[in-house]
């Protein structure tokens, strides 16, 4: 098949190597992709929020199936001008989109479609803000209503850093306070053709910077997969109880969700509650979700983009866990150091079960060098979790 994949991060990079590992001869682009990418398949320089750029190079090059990475692109409407010209597209259009981008529109989807999640309130002022925060009390969830590129959420039991938090978002909209809620924290990844879904292996990501879950919120540090712990029938749970009613909704509202239904969950002692949908892959989960597939992921990706998902069994995964670290440059998440040299990737690569997802990398003088703040993820399979972990580690 031949496939456009939109994006530049690790994400992208590990949808390309789950592709190219069907050894199915597709012919895969990535626009704009990266240093680590482009080693893999063609990339070409192409803005992927563009509407217009990217349908023409789909169509001028008979591209059969586009999978859109980043949310980005989805909320600038890419995936319907992509299907306004009858090319199949993984993605879910703008409307749906909100579900990522808008908490405010995912709070109203999950109220009217009955799914359970913690109460919010939005607030315009920061009088109304102060109000919220001292009505839920501590630990304090301060939330920016749009995308904020994972910075936009603050959890903490420090009342004046919650105030300063929702002051600083409410010079760029709206934001939400919400109800604390304790409990692991689970990434369910779903396929969806707007009616039909299928769900995709558990993981877990730690999401703050430092060791022993410290630090500051990131996009994402490490994840791994499957989930262990998980109680029996929690897929199914999820399914019935938050997957198929937001689906549901989305379809009633003529605004059909079709792509990827990422639900962020945690299991409270009062039962499973959604903390956040995005319209996408996560990230760095599925960098240890896909290793572990097996069912060829174009087939399921395209399925979905083409409405046959109800056809399909359920996606099969290896007994095999991953390991997913994030390496970040110094600084990161406020002010990442850029242009270091990364030396040892082949050595890393040589090591039995280890692959690498490149995220912000570029080629200098045939090396490479880092552009960004997360800069790569090691991923290791291996038996079981030590076993992984160490890989990964080692390979770091
Ligand atoms: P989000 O961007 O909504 O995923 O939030 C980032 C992280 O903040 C989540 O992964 C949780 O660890 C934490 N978080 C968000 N909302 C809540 C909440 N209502 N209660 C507890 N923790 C939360
Ligand atoms: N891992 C969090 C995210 O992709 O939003």
């Amino acid at each position: 098949m031949r496939i456009l994949v939109l994006g530049s991060g690790a994400r992208e990079h590990a949808i390309i190597t789950a592709l190219l590992a069907e050894n199915a001869g597709h012919e895969i682009t990535a626009a704009p992709g990266n240093a680590g990418i482009a080693a893999d398949v063609a990339v070409i320089q192409l803005d992927p929020t563009n509407s217009q750029v990217v349908s023409s190079f789909a169509l001028d090059n008979d591209i059969e199936l586009v999978v859109i990475g980043p949310e980005a692109p989805l909320v600038e409407g890419v995936a319907d001008a992509l299907r306004h010209r009858g090319i199949a597209v993984f993605g879910p259009g703008k409307a749906a989109a909100q579900l990522e981008g808008s908490k405010t529109f995912a709070k109203r989807i999950m109220d009217e479609a009955g799914v359970p999640t913690g109460r919010a309130t939005r607030a315009g002022t920061l009088e109304d803000a102060i109000e919220a925060i001292d009505s839920y009390g501590a630990p304090y969830v301060v939330k920016a209503d749009g995308l904020a590129a994972g910075k936009g959420v603050l959890v903490t039991v420090d009342r004046d850093a919650a105030v300063a938090h929702a002051e600083f978002y409410l010079h760029q909209g709206s934001i939400l306070i919400e109800e604390f809620l304790d409990g692991q924290e689970v990434s369910l990844f779903l396929l969806s053709d707007g009616h039909s879904v299928l769900p995709l292996s558990p993981a877990q990501d730690y999401k703050r910077l430092s060791d022993n879950d410290e630090g500051p919120n990131t996009g994402g540090m490490g994840a791994y997969s499957p989930l262990p712990w998980l109680p029996d029938g929690f897929i199914d749970e999820v399914i019935e109880s938050v997957a198929l009613p937001t689906v549901r909704k989305l379809a009633d509202e003529q605004t059909p969700f079709i792509g990827l239904l990422y639900c962020g969950l945690i299991l409270t002692d009062a039962g499973v509650r959604v903390i956040e949908f995005n319209a996408r892959f996560g990230d760095p989960e599925t960098q240890v979700v896909l290793p572990r597939l097996v069912t060829p992921l174009s087939g399921l990706l395209f399925a979905a983009a083409t409405g046959g998902l109800a056809a399909l069994p359920r996606p099969e995964f290896s007994d095999d866990v991953a390991v997913t670290v994030v390496l970040a440059s110094e600084g990161y998440p406020e002010t990442p150091i850029t242009g270091r040299r990364i030396s040892g990737v082949d050595t890393a690569l040589a090591i039995h079960g280890v692959t690498l997802a490149h995220a912000a990398t570029a080629l200098s003088d045939g090396e490479f060098v880092s552009t960004g703040g997360r800069v790569l993820s090691v991923v290791a399979t291996g038996a079981n979790f030590t076993e992984a972990r160490s890989r990964a580690y080692l390979a770091l």
